[in-house]
């Protein structure tokens, strides 16, 4: 699948929900962002606002729950979202799109070698003989930093530390060369210094092999350091795209100035630093309107009435907050 389009994912007005015993609950109302190629997208916000499900929605990887109300997901010009279970397998999932999990140790089997699993996700997609499936193998696991790669193709995950897994993982995704990497929450088990190197590796992969990355994650501070772009989600809903230079200078939507404004050392003191007051909303009966307006000190009478469409202030930036006129401009 060739594209001359310069974005590589482009969701538009993707809504779902999930149906439990104490209602609905609404995860995702209209999300829309794009990922353009070889770039790296941030996701962010607060848990429970639904990026992981924008992941695994990529991915056809929804619980049995999820109902799909409206949306398109364009994946090089075709909408994944009406490609069936047996589609996503065979053409899409580790081969074009991979994801790397927050939690590494479960993503790997315990009971099988590093060599059996890595070359397994090797053979699916370009078979090269026993002999060439484990020089490839040698060649992803140098290629994620690690040392001695012959020999820790022999070993089980638990002879493994975080770290080691996560690059076995990043081996893995990356053997079967996908043009898009969704890392959710990749270095949450990790140590802080391991993160540093994990991040790192990544940043490598990224320029040397052009991959596209929507990274997700909450922390702003490796947001800084690898994302081009980031779009900001609250409650389910897309409330601000924009690069990340403009992310910590000049940000818009009142909610992404709380977040900026809430973490040490990225933007404040930490005696400076400002809380987001009250709490994330459940999504069984969100709030009407804008859904942040509860906790938002510049909320207005039709914030709790109308829902804010996302308006362009710049070529690459987009706010969905009623404080933007419809002309484009800031107020
Ligand atoms: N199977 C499910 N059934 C019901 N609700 C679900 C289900 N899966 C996810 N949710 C809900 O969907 C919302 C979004 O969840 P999601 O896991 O995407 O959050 P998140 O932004 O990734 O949070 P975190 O930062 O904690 O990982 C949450 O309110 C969550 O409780
Ligand atoms: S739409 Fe209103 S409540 Fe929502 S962020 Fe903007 S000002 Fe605040
Ligand atoms: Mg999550």
């Amino acid at each position: 699948m060739k594209t001359k389009t310069k974005d590589i994912l482009r969701i538009r007005d993707l809504a779902l929900s999930f149906d439990t015993e104490e209602g609905e609950v609404e995860a995702l109302d209209g999300v829309a962002f794009s990922i353009k190629n070889s770039s790296v997208s941030g996701l962010i916000g607060e848990t429970g606002c639904g990026k992981s499900v924008t992941g695994l929605t990529i991915l056809g990887l929804l619980d049995e729950n999820a109902r799909i109300k409206r949306g398109e997901i364009i994946y090089k010009r075709e909408n994944l979202l009406t490609k069936k279970e047996e589609e996503l397998e065979r053409e899409i999932r580790g081969k074009e799109i991979a994801m790397i999990f927050q939690d590494p140790g479960s993503s790997l089997n315990p009971v099988f070698t590093v060599e059996n699993q890595i070359t397994e996700s090797i053979k699916m997609y370009r078979n090269a003989g026993a002999k060439g499936n484990k020089e490839i193998a040698i060649e992803q696991l140098e290629r994620v930093k690690l040392p001695d790669a012959a020999n820790l193709l022999k070993r089980y995950p638990h002879e493994l530390s975080g770290g080691m897994k996560q690059r076995v993982m990043i081996a893995m995704m990356l053997a079967c060369n996908p043009s898009l990497l969704i890392a959710d929450e990749p270095t949450t088990a990790l140590d802080v210094s391991i993160q540093a190197q994990f991040i790192n590796v990544l940043r490598e992969l990224q320029s040397d092999l052009g991959t596209s990355i929507l990274y997700i994650t909450h922390d702003l501070a490796v947001i800084s350091e690898i994302c081009n772009s980031v779009s900001v989600m609250y409650a389910g809903r897309i409330v601000e795209d924009l690069p990340v230079e403009t992310l910590f200078n000049d940000p818009i939507h009142p909610y992404t100035k709380k977040l900026v404004y809430s973490v040490p050392g990225v933007k404040t003191k930490l005696e400076d630093l400002e809380e987001i007051p009250g709490s994330v909303p459940r999504l069984i009966n969100p709030p009407a309107g804008c859904r942040f307006h509860p906790r938002c000190d510049k909320a207005k009478a039709i914030c709790s009435q109308e829902t804010p469409n996302p308006v362009s202030v710049e070529p690459d930036h987009c706010v969905a907050c009623h404080l933007i006129s419809d002309r484009g401009g800031k107020q």
